[in-house]
């Protein structure tokens, strides 16, 4: 089997494309290197012959085109986007250029390809989503996968649209799709504008450990290898047209996250002070959803899936991992401009 990973540059694609190149799987990275893209995440695989890099913009309808017929992959899984909430409260035209226009030249160019090779029912479009499209949960409930969409920020409604798009493609032209909604994912390799890094880099750096509002906004958490495996899975074995919530992580506040976080460091790299003494409450982001949490009962009971990494290990494998990898975030860091918290 072959697959072309959009997005496989960034944090969780390069999972997957580690993941399934180790599996035996063909994979073709295709990845416009934005600032949030690197080779170096996918160098472990660099030089394995199950595995090809293309830089390409998925808003280059005629690249794509080429890519599809020279790699003739069995499925896509698109990942590539803009997914940084606060980038796109600032600047949200790309997120809809990229995330919602860059989506439709996908299918239109996955959709050209199917067709000429003849339709084949194997084939699958797996479009990777978010938990933020369902909006905000007050104390509490779950999201089930029939619940409306009603998202808060640009991120979030750019992704409800390119949901929409995907789900279009399946109804009028008979793509066969799949649509996976991911919570929080957390892990190695990524970018250091994201909420764990950012503890890491603030706590290291001295300086202010930045915390949205009171801290008490809840989100759910799922370590890096249970989101790619979950989404191979959902790729596998998933039903046609199908919706699937990737939840079953771990809920915890803002600030219970970012506590732990400091007291792992200050069992790792102790600095003489307790690094929770550097949280400083900043103002709060417009639109900041409550609580967010997915109902994982189509993942578990179809697809017999459900994650495997107890949340306090991976959080402790992740510290550890940007305590040991400082040069790959400060090279990150000089690549992008970072924003305070996600
Ligand atoms: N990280 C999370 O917690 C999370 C949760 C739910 C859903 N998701 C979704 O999963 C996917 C991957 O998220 P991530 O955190 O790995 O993101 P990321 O920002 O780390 O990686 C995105 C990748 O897409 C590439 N890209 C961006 N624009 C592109 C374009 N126009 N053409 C080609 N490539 C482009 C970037 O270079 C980068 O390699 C996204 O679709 C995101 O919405 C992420």
């Amino acid at each position: 089997m072959k697959l072309l990973v959009t997005g496989g540059a960034g944090f969780i694609g390069s999972a997957i494309v580690r993941r399934a190149v180790s599996a035996g799987l063909s994979v073709v990275t295709v990845d416009a290197l934005t600032y949030a893209g690197c080779l170096d995440n996918i160098a472990s695989v660099a030089d394995n012959p199950l595995h090809a890099f293309e830089k390409a913009d998925i808003r280059d309808g005629a690249a794509l085109r080429e890519i599809f017929d020279r790699h003739r992959p069995d499925a896509v899984m698109h990942l590539a986007a803009e997914s940084h909430v606060d980038r796109s409260i600032d600047a949200p035209a790309v997120f809809l250029e990229t995330n919602v226009l860059g989506t439709s030249t996908l299918l239109q160019a996955a959709r050209a390809y199917w067709e000429r090779t003849g339709k084949p029912q194997t084939f699958r479009f797996l479009h990777v989503s978010t938990d933020e499209v369902y909006g905000e949960l007050g104390a509490s409930g779950k999201f089930t996968e029939v619940a409306a969409t009603a998202p808060s920020s640009p991120y979030a409604a750019s992704k409800a649209a390119s949901d929409h798009v995907v789900g279009a493609w399946h109804r009028t032209y008979g793509l066969p799709i799949g649509i996976a909604r991911c919570c929080n994912t957390f892990g190695p390799h990524q970018f250091p504008e994201k909420l764990i890094p950012v503890v890491v880099r603030t706590a290291l750096d001295h300086s202010s450990i930045p915390l949205y509002g009171d801290g008490e906004n809840v989100r759910e958490w799922l370590y890096v290898e249970d989101t790619a495996d979950a989404l191979l899975t959902v790729l596998r074995k998933g039903i046609d047209g199908r919706i699937y919530n990737v939840g079953g992580g771990h809920k915890i506040s803002n600030r219970a996250l970012v506590e732990a976080i400091c007291g792992l460091l200050d069992i790792l790299r102790p600095a003489g002070a307790p690094y929770a003494g550097q949280i400083a409450f900043v103002t709060d982001r417009p639109g900041h959803d409550f609580r967010y949490a997915l109902d994982p009962t189509r993942i578990r009971t179809e697809l017999e899936w459900s994650p495997t990494w107890p949340f306090a290990m991976a959080l402790e494998r992740t510290v550890q991992w940007y305590l040991e990898n400082e040069a790959w975030w400060h090279a990150r860091m000089e690549n992008g401009a970072h924003k305070p918290a996600t």
